[in-house]
């Protein structure tokens, strides 16, 4: 095994050469500016770590890996539309940049060019990574259709929201990690347990998500801080807050979250007060350190060596302590 920083380093290293751009340039001009931007490329450095877990060289599925980081992408592209987004990793998003016409077009776009990149697979091989795709694919849309309908709905329940961003964030990561196992040639057992790690991992990946979007550090974190408030994202600090905070405080968040100001920079504030007062954001960290214990116990099932599974423990810690 590698480190994760070698990991991480191969992977961009491959992704420099898939070079994209061709005519129209105004067609891929914006996908190679997306996938340039940076990023943590964690997903698709899961895959090379667990394809290596299982005992295969990561070059076997750098192809699988990139497959999953351009999906990724794709999905940041139309999901920054649909979020009104000006910042992703601290620069304009496509949208902004060029056009939402452009992003729709650039976006379907990458959505074929990774299921593309199986074609470098043997049959058996791409049967089963379409597969776990196209399934995948299709809960992330489920997923965000969940997240648009919950905007204008304020009754969603703590289940409603956990398996709304499972389907959104959390399936993608464990699909990440399955696609190492499936190039590797791991026993189902081992696909599926490795799968669960990832999807834990995910839920809590992406609740650490929402308590950035409203606490994190505008110079670190890459996206417009309070964007979740502005765009009335019923998020795990939201809906926590509905829950434990006291009468006034509950009216006064439901108002809060029904108004669009032209300047939110009142209702932000507002609104991450009542987040600390009322309890949620100690008890969004508490859920962010369950959801990571839950991962860690997945490992403990898995047939594999004491030092592989430390490897994904410091992977796991890692984006906990995160702060971008
Ligand atoms: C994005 O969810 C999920 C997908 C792109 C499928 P969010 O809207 O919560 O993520 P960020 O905060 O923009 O990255
Ligand atoms: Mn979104
Ligand atoms: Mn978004």
């Amino acid at each position: 095994m590698l480190s994760i920083e070698t990991y991480q380093q191969k992977f961009v290293e491959y992704l420099e050469d898939y070079s994209v751009v061709k005519e129209p340039k105004n067609l891929y001009e914006p996908i190679q500016y997306i996938l340039k931007l940076g990023g943590k490329r964690m997903r698709p450095v899961l895959t090379l770590m667990t394809s290596e877990i299982f005992n295969s060289d990561f070059k076997s599925s750098l192809n699988a890996a990139l497959s999953i980081e351009v999906f990724h992408n794709f999905s940041l592209v139309h999901d920054d539309i649909m979020d009104d987004a000006p910042l992703r990793r601290g620069k304009e998003t496509v949208h902004e940049k060029w056009d939402i016409n452009t992003g729709i077009l650039s976006g379907d776009a990458m959505l074929i060019m990774a299921y593309q990149l199986f074609e470098a697979y043997d049959n058996n091989t791409f049967r089963a990574l379409a597969q776990l795709f196209s399934k995948t694919a299709l809960e992330v849309c489920e997923g965000q259709q969940y997240d648009v309908d919950f905007e204008t709905r304020n009754d969603v329940t703590i289940s409603e929201y956990l398996k709304m961003i499972e389907y959104k964030t959390a399936v993608l990561v464990g699909a990440a990690m399955k696609m190492g196992a499936i190039v590797a040639e791991a026993s189902e057992k081992d696909q599926e347990n490795i799968y669960e790690f990832g999807k834990n991992l995910g839920i809590a990946f992406q609740l650490q998500d929402d308590y950035l979007d409203a606490f994190g550090d505008p110079k670190t974190f890459g996206k417009q801080v309070g964007g979740d408030i502005i765009e009335n994202k019923k998020t795990f600090l939201y809906i926590n807050a509905l829950n434990l905070s006291i009468y006034e405080e509950r009216i006064q968040l439901q108002d809060l979250f029904s108004i669009s100001p032209t300047n939110p920079d009142e209702k932000i504030e507002i609104a991450k007060q009542i987040f600390i007062d009322s309890g949620a954001t100690k008890a969004t960290k508490e859920a962010i350190h369950t959801y990571t214990q839950k991962a860690f116990g997945v490992l403990e099932s898995l047939n594999i060596s004491e030092d592989k599974k430390l490897l994904l423990k410091q992977f796991g810690e890692q984006l906990m302590n995160r702060n971008i």
